[in-house]
Order: C-alpha cells, then sequence, then structure tokens
C-alpha cells in the first residue's frame, strides 16, 4: 500500500514524539511492505512564529490532499499572551473546521501492566476501565455564534452560543452508535437536559438515532452526574456521546484516572477528508527537549490511524502488541515509572517497541 500522510509536529515535545512515532512506522513499512510518503507542515505555536498564522493555508491545502494528518501537539508558554485571535490552540480548532472532522474518538483504558498508575483505589477499577469518550467536534459552544467581549451598558460582558442543530446530533450519534456495535453495545448520551434548551434537542435526536440500533443498550447522564460516575465506578461505561465542551472536559478525566495519559490515542474524523491522529496528552512544554517524553501515544495514534484510516488490522496489531511487550518486559519512561522497572528516554523506549514489532 501506497499512502501520503501530512505530519504536523507541533510545539513542545510535540516533535519529539513525532520523530519517534515516525520511526515505528518507518519499520511497519518495511516489514509489511508499505510506502508511507511524509510531508511536514506547520501548526500552533511554531507556525506563528515561521508564518504569523496558527495555521497556515499551505497547512490547509495539504492536509486536505493527504491520506492522514498525523499531529503531535500544539502551544506553549510563549504564545500565552499574544492576540487571542491567533493562538496555538486557533490552529488545532481551525484544522478540525476545515477538515470537517466532527468525530472525535478518545478511547481510555487502563493497561493491566500500568494497572499500579491508575488514580482510583484498585477495589474501584477492580472490573477494568475500557472506554470511549466519541466528542462532537466541530460544534457547541467552540463554534457557536455569537460570541466575544463587548461594552454594554458600561460593562464588560463575555459571552458564548450552544448551539446544535439536529444534522450535527444525528452523524455524532450515529458514529457512537457503530462504535459501540463493536464493542460492547452500550451508549451514555451526557447532556445537561435538566437545564440547557440545546441538551434538549440533544436528548431528543440520540433517541431517534437508538432506534436504528436495537441491540445497543442506551443510557442518558446529566454531565455532573457523568464526572461523578467516572470516578465512582468507571466500568459501568462503554461508549460515552457528548457535545464539545462537555467531551473536552470528560475526556481528559476519563483518561487521566487510567495513570497513563501519556499512552492514550485519539482520531478525529469526517466524511470528506482523511482523520487526523493525534496523542490524548498535550505539549508539556515543561519537559520538552529533554528526551523525558513518553511517546507511546503516539506510537499508538499511528496504530490507530493504520487500523481506522488504511484498513491494515495486522499492522496495527503488530504495533499494540509491541507496546503492550514492552511494558510487559519492565521499561517505562518518566510518567508511567515504578518501582523496579527500568527508566528509558523518549529514544530508548521506542527503540524497546522496534525491536519488539
Ligand atoms: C483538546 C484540547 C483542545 C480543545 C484545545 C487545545 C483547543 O484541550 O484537544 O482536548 O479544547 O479541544
Ligand atoms: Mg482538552
Amino acid at each position: 500500500m501506497k499512502k501520503h500522510l501530512c505530519i504536523m509536529a507541533g510545539d513542545g515535545i510535540g516533535p519529539e514524539i513525532m520523530s519517534q512515532g515516525l520511526r515505528v512506522l518507518d519499520k511497519i513499512a518495511e516489514k509489511f511492505g508499505h510506502e508511507f510518503t511524509k510531508e511536514e507542515v506547520l501548526i500552533g505555536g511554531i507556525a506563528i512564529d515561521k508564518t504569523g498564522s496558527p495555521l497556515p493555508d499551505a497547512t490547509v491545502e495539504a492536509c486536505k490532499k493527504a491520506d492522514a494528518v498525523l499531529l503531535g501537539a500544539v502551544g506553549g508558554p510563549q504564545w500565552d499572551t499574544i492576540d487571542p485571535a491567533i493562538r496555538p490552540e486557533k490552529g488545532l480548532l481551525g484544522i478540525r473546521k476545515a477538515l470537517g472532522l466532527f468525530a472525535n474518538l478518545r478511547p481510555a483504558r487502563l493497561f493491566p501492566e500500568l494497572a499500579g498508575a491508575c488514580l482510583l483505589r484498585p477495589d474501584i477499577v477492580k472490573d477494568g476501565l475500557d472506554l470511549m469518550v466519541v466528542r462532537e467536534l466541530t460544534g457547541g459552544i467552540y463554534f457557536g455564534k455569537p460570541a466575544g467581549v463587548e461594552v454594554r451598558d458600561g460593562k464588560r460582558v463575555g459571552y458564548n452560543t450552544m448551539i446544535y442543530n439536529e444534522d450535527e446530533v444525528r452523524r455524532i450519534a450515529h458514529i457512537a452508535f457503530k462504535a459501540a456495535m463493536k464493542r460492547k453495545k452500550k451508549v451514555c448520551s451526557v447532556d445537561k437536559a435538566n437545564v440547557l434548551d440545546v441538551s434538549r434537542l440533544w436528548r431528543e435526536i440520540i433517541l431517534e438515532v437508538a432506534k436504528e440500533y436495537p441491540e445497543v443498550e442506551l443510557s442518558h447522564l446529566y454531565v455532573d452526574n457523568a464526572a461523578m460516575q467516572l470516578v465512582r465506578d468507571p466500568s459501568q461505561f462503554d461508549v460515552i456521546v457528548t457535545s464539545n465542551l462537555f467531551g473536552d472536559i470528560l475526556s481528559d478525566e476519563a483518561s487521566v484516572i487510567t495513570g497513563s495519559i501519556g499512552m492514550l490515542a485519539s482520531a478525529s474524523l469526517g466524511n470528506e477528508y482523511a482523520g487526523l491522529y493525534e496523542p490524548i496528552h498535550g505539549s508539556a512544554p515543561d519537559i520538552a527537549g529533554q528526551g523525558k517524553a513518553n511517546p507511546l501515544a503516539t506510537i499508538l495514534s499511528i496504530a490507530m490511524m493504520l487500523l481506522h484510516e488504511f484498513d491494515l488490522e495486522k499492522e496495527a496489531l503488530c504495533i499494540e502488541n509491541a507496546v503492550r511487550k514492552t511494558l510487559q518486559d519492565g521499561y517505562r519512561t518518566g510518567d508511567i515509572m515504578e518501582e523496579g522497572k527500568i527508566l528509558c528516554n523518549t529514544t530508548e523506549i521506542t527503540d524497546r517497541v522496534i525491536e519488539r514489532l
């Protein structure tokens, strides 16, 4: 198979983890006889520094032509004080919108090898933790208009609009139900329908779509309760489907309680263009350039790309198994280090994975 990839390493630890991830991809290409051509493009802070924009047009054009897009991370303290209209995060939101990536799949699972790193008591996670947040990614309060800061009657006011139309809810609902059909056949839709009108519509549409998936067990939770249930009894969840803002918050919560946010991958998918694959964690400016970053989430994002974008199941499994084996053999980066294990830097742990492919 021959595929063309757009690579956006981004800021902070982004370049370090991306270069290691690509070493794994090259090895897979060699082993299974594929060819992946790569084009590096700018996004985020580095794009601001080099071009004045967090999302140059050339980046959007290149991504639209690619067969898949890989992203490291964006942002850092040096861009915190610039004009909010061109913050690094705008690059990320912009590329999601430009590519129509409305569905964000964020699996959170507890790797048995890393159970010691889990933030919850062993009795709470005795049944494991393996869920997927399906977050709506191009609508809701992130993009709703009107939005702004202005002066009204001599007072500064700030406002955003949480808005969904029925089609936006319907298409993300289908993604969630289809994902559940391949998993434990449970969907929990999270909203705030006791307060928000937008959530009442959300729930209505979810109920409509559910009729097409009679095998899937559907439940609803208000977002505050969902946040609580995630730490109280996370094994009750299979697929959680929710809006952009609630999904942003709940996916951080779900991933961090596994204790291994440095291990978790994500996919952002649309209809028109190729998907974008990235680790869940951020740019970690505090450890950038020190060789301390954990590249495993990026490596697993590449596995997710091979599976979702190119249907290369064997290749994806090969990477996942190599990562598992690396952990089983006791190799760790600093973020998941435990007593008695072997501490590796970013390159070393990738070496261990490559040996096990
Ligand atoms: C995420 C991040 C982004 C978001 C930021 C960096 C814009 O938190 O991908 O979850 O809020 O969507
Ligand atoms: Mg977030």
